[in-house]
């Protein structure tokens, strides 16, 4: 297939460009360079299996984007190109509508445009806000309600997605999209070419491993009172190996007509401290933990019933053991301590 990653030089992105290579795709990988890193894309280009082109643009800038996908024959799309801290999106929510609204709205301009036939959209569990309790483990019919601008943009996302594919099916075009609704997605290439490397960086694994190497003075722990059994929150941390592999199994899987979506999870939560005591355990190494005020827009527990993409598609996650996870990150971090920029 000629495929689109949008946000290929990302962390995830760039790990679905390397996937997609290997398996003898023709990748055309966009990034506006905002959060995503070139030298990601440079690291790529020995040895991969497929075709890889890069270019250095921004999915608002629609016309560009419509001569790339004709240009290189596009039939799918994997959009990863977001802002992605819940946190960040709390402060500066016009920021993230901007970046994650409207880019997808001038992604699927262009797509539409162009006859693009399969899309698979990076969505989120940040969608689902503070699900029941009694829908935890949640699956993918728990109510969405989102309670910050980020999973609003994502809930958004997926509305967009829903509206073209009507749009389309009553103009008779062939369209068929999926919806991955992701937990934290955490660890790093096993081969060691790729990582994660964000500025800022707000995730908890990547923080905390920054801790261990000595690069940030300690840990903050936002909120120990939430009503988790020690706590801190809890989430479903799954690999970004297993992730992409997800990604290539529902974009192989889908029909014209599709509309789907998963939740991709390993089905288990642990709290901030229990990372916080996994990262020690890999590392060996000890760093301050500060216990601080709740962070907005945080839901108390989220983790996956990844059910239904098991059921439907024989997928589940592989490396399901935290410390496995961490460990490949703290692979990446030590030797990579400066991110792509050493
Ligand atoms: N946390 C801390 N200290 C830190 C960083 C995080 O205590 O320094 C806590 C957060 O408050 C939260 C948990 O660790 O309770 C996980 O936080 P992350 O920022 O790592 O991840 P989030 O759960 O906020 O969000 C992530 C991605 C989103 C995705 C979401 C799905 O950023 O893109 O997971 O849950 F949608």
């Amino acid at each position: 297939m000629n495929v689109l990653v949008t946000g290929g030089a990302g962390y995830i992105g760039s790990h679905a460009v390397q996937r997609l290579l290997r398996d003898g795709h023709t990748v055309l990988a966009l990034d506006s360079l905002l959060r995503g890193h070139e030298k990601a894309i440079d690291r790529l280009r020995p040895g991969s299996g497929g075709r890889l082109i890069f270019a250095k643009l921004d999915v608002n800038e629609r016309a560009g984007v419509e001569r790339l996908l004709r240009e290189h024959s596009i039939d799918t799309v994997m959009h990863f190109a977001a802002l992605a801290a819940v946190g960040e999106s709390v402060d500066q929510p016009l920021f993230y509508y901007r970046n994650n609204t409207s880019g997808m709205v001038s992604l699927l301009e262009a797509c539409s445009a162009v006859g693009v036939e399969r899309l698979v959209f990076s969505s989120s569990c940040a969608t689902y806000g503070v699900p029941p309790e009694n829908m935890v483990p949640i699956p993918e019919t728990c109510p969405q309600s989102p309670i910050s601008p980020y999973g609003e943009t994502k809930l958004q996302g997926e509305r967009l997605l829903r509206d073209l594919a009507e749009g389309q099916r009553r103009a008779k075009k062939p369209f068929a999209y999926a919806a991955l609704r992701y937990f934290n997605v955490a660890g790093a290439d096993r081969t060691g070419v790729l990582g994660e490397d964000h500025d800022p960086e707000t995730h908890l694994i990547p923080v905390v491993l920054q801790a261990a190497l000595g690069r940030r003075d300690g840990v903050s722990v936002f909120g120990t009172d939430y009503p988790t059994p020690d706590g801190t929150c809890i989430r479903d941390y799954l690999h970004v190996e297993d992730l992409v592999d997800a990604h290539v199994r529902v974009m192989d899987a889908l029909k014209p007509g599709d509309e789907r979506a998963y939740n991709l999870g390993i089905g288990k939560g642990y709290s901030v401290r229990e990372i916080i005591s996994a990262v020690r355990e890999v590392t060996k190494a000890d760093f301050a933990v500060r216990e601080q005020a709740r962070r907005p827009g945080d839901p108390p527990r989220l983790f996956a019933d990844a059910s239904r993409i098991r059921m439907e598609l024989g997928w589940s996650a592989q490396i399901t053991d935290l410390h496995e996870i961490i460990e490949s990150a703290w692979k990446w971090f030590r030797q990579n301590p400066k991110g792509y920029g050493a």
